[in-house]
This record gives structure tokens, sequence and C-alpha cells, in this order.
């Protein structure tokens, strides 16, 4: 890929493979967020993770070839996202964003992403 992008400076693939699996490793066990999911297996919505934030920062355009346009808010329309699952969901992006030890600018850079996302995704007040 291009050296010039966000997902190549902080280490590309390897890295959001690393930052996406600690989350859902989290997820497995969050009582919480858990029940939401309707698969046995996170395996696919771990990849799906996957090639959404690869895209987002700069990586392979594989989501968009493979699902089309993300319309996130409208994809969790299902789930019942309040303050406390936007908070759960933080605290586990949190642990895997940190374990992944990007330089400090790259890294406040993805976590204000990442708050922004998490709480535009809300759809219930409570
Ligand atoms: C899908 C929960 C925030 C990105 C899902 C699914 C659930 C979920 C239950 C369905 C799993 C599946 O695809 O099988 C939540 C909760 C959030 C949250 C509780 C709390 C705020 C976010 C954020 C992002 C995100 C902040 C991106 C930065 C995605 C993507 C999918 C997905 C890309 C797959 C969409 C698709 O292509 O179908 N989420 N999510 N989610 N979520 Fe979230």
């Amino acid at each position: 890929g291009r050296p010039d992008t966000f997902y190549e400076a902080v280490g590309g693939h390897e890295t959001f493979v690393a930052i996406v699996h600690r989350f859902y490793e989290q997820v497995a066990d969050d009582p919480v967020l858990r029940p939401l999911y309707p698969e046995e297996d996170l395996g696919p919505a771990e990849e799906r993770l996957l090639m959404f934030l690869e895209q987002y920062w700069g990586g392979p355009q594989t989501y968009s070839h493979q699902r089309g346009h993300p319309r996130l808010r409208m994809r969790h329309g299902p789930f019942p996202i309040g303050p406390l699952e936007r908070d759960a969901w933080l605290r586990c992006m949190r642990v895997a964003v940190d374990e992944a030890h990007l330089p400090e600018e790259r890294r406040r850079q993805m976590w204000e992403y990442f708050e922004m996302a998490a709480t535009s995704m809300m759809n219930k007040a409570w």
C-alpha cells in the first residue's frame, strides 16, 4: 500500500488485525455486548470490523467491495445502543488500541475517531 496513509504509518494489516482481534476477545466475555450479537460465531463480525477499519484509515477498500456503502448507523439500527453499550464498546476498544502501542499522535487520532463513532451509533438515550 501507499506509505503515506495512516494505515501504513501504524503498521498496516498486522496492526489492524491485532486491534480488532483483541477487541473481539473482550466482546466474547462482555456481559453488555455479547448478548447483542445475533450469531454464535463472532468471527464474521470480527472480519467485517477489520475490513471497515482498514478501509476507513486508508488501507484496502475490501469492505465496500464486499458490503457496499458502510451506512453504519443504519446497520446498527437493530441493536439497542445506549450510553451503557457505547461505554462497554469503548472500554474494550481502549484496551485493544492501548496494547497496539501506536505513536502517541496516531493513538490520539484513532481514539478521537472511536469516541466520535461510538457516540454516533447510539440509538437510545438510556
Ligand atoms: C456490526 C454492535 C459500535 C462497526 C455490529 C453488530 C453489532 C454491533 C451487534 C452486528 C455483528 C455482525 O456484523 O454480525 C455495536 C455496539 C457498538 C458498536 C454495541 C457501540 C457503540 C461500532 C463502531 C464501529 C462499528 C463505533 C466503527 C467504528 C461495525 C461494523 C459492523 C458492525 C463495520 C459490520 C457492519 C456490516 O457490514 O454488516 N456492531 N457496534 N460498530 N459494527 Fe458495531
